[in-house]
């Protein structure tokens, strides 16, 4: 008997995992591998927030709590989503997830029936095409090229949009190309959303704390609170407060929506860790001084790998302004062999081959929808990135 459902096949595992997890197969073998394929800070979480964990369950806090989160984290997001962006939302208006991708799950599992489209701007993460699927959803993938600084344009958008369009997702800063809108280039996206009072807008704003040379990305609701309606406005602990184990995501949403969403969770997983809870409540409250000290470092690290990818030949790095990750092209690449061999048709090749020839681990861009590119995570030390963009160097030198 055929075990798996059908919905299964629908879809694929994160090939992010998957390459990190050949990177540390590797390594257990005693090859010397330097990875660049995961999406998780290198930095430890802030000692107060760890603090905070410790006390509440000191305390006894380790019962479960509301399925939406605990009445003092979602004032806690309230306060920050009115600190940060200016937005208005009440607690009842907020839930709390395992991580920000049980909110992504929690909104368009809850929503999307056979047949409805989610716009998504690509280069994307992966997670977005594949749970819309999950939902029996229709992806429409919007490619963003590198000359736009992987950018939506609004007559992009315009263009996408169809009677059956349920969402428009948007990831601010993005992974994986580190791009992120300001205030008035999402106006412009606003401004075609606003003519399209059917489609809702999801805002994964979870690396919002991680911008560089001053860029502010702004968010949705900041820009235009008319749509306040029909957003979802998403962010979480795991990438700003170097917090990816805790499981802590959040969003404020209309009523309605966060009804649906503790619904399906009150299924699942109900509420999340009540002790990361606590952490979190910390995180949100607590002194952001420690953020501010990752982003110094995060752009010495964005510089550097910038500067040496651009000095490989074939290879061509744009400079994103925020998260914590670059996505060159490789075209250049494309067509020739490597040193040991490989005939490089495909940025897949490109990659293997890193890996096997010289250590390296990085993502292929079509696990992104977007061939012809890789992603580096830079959320690594400065060491190993300089000696990981030495070897990039050199493979692309070797090709032939
Ligand atoms: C764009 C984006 N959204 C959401 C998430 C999910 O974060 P979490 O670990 O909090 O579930 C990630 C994690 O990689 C991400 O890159």
């Amino acid at each position: 008997m055929h075990l798996t459902a059908e919905r299964l096949d629908r879809i694929s595992p994160s090939q992010t995992i998957a390459i990190t997890a050949k990177a540390r197969a590797l390594k257990a073998q005693g090859k010397n591998v330097i990875g660049l394929s995961s999406g998780e800070p290198d930095f430890d979480t802030p000692q107060n927030i760890k603090d905070a964990a410790i006390a509440a369950i000191q305390r006894g806090e380790t019962k479960y709590t509301d399925v939406a989160g605990t009445m003092e984290l979602r004032q806690a997001v309230c306060a920050k989503f009115k600190r940060d962006s200016g937005i208005d939302y009440k607690p009842e208006e907020i839930i709390v997830t395992t991580g920000g991708k049980q909110v992504i799950f929690n909104a368009l599992m809850a929503t999307i029936d056979k047949g409805d489209e989610a716009i998504i701007p690509a280069p994307c993460w992966v997670s977005y095409p594949d749970i819309v699927q999950l939902a029996e959803g229709k992806p429409v993938i919007v490619e963003c090229d590198q000359n736009s600084g992987f950018k939506l344009r609004p007559e992009q958008l315009e263009a996408a949009i169809t009677p059956k369009t349920k969402w428009f997702i948007l990831n601010n800063p993005c992974n994986p190309t580190g791009a992120a809108y300001n205030a008035e280039e999402l106006r412009r996206l606003t401004e075609v959303l606003l003519r399209h009072p059917d489609v809702w807008i999801f805002t994964d704003d979870i690396y919002e704390k991680l911008a560089y040379d001053g860029f502010k990305p702004a968010t949705i609701l900041e820009v235009e609170p008319r749509l306040k309606d029909r957003t979802i406005t998403m962010n979480g602990c795991s990438k700003g407060y170097a917090m990816t184990g805790w499981r802590i995501g959040f969003a404020g949403a209309p009523l309605a929506l966060i009804k649906a969403m503790d619904k399906l969770q009150g299924q699942s997983t109900s509420n999340t860790s009540s002790i990361s809870q606590a952490a979190a409540v910390e995180a949100l409250n607590g002194p952001q001084e420690s953020i501010d000290g990752m982003v110094v470092v995060y752009k010495r690290r964005r510089d550097m790998v910038v500067e040496m990818l651009n000095q490989a030949p074939g290879i061509r790095c744009h400079k994103p302004e925020g998260a914590f990750y670059v996505f060159p092209s490789v075209h250049g690449c494309i067509g020739k062999t490597s040193a040991g061999g490989k005939r490089i048709e495909t940025d897949e090749d490109f990659v293997t081959a890193l890996l096997e020839e010289e250590g390296v681990a990085a993502v292929h861009g079509s696990a992104f929808m977007s061939p012809g590119h890789f992603r580096i995570s830079y959320a690594t030390d400065d060491e190993s990135l300089r000696e990981a963009c030495t070897r990039i160097q050199r493979f692309c030198r070797n090709l032939k």
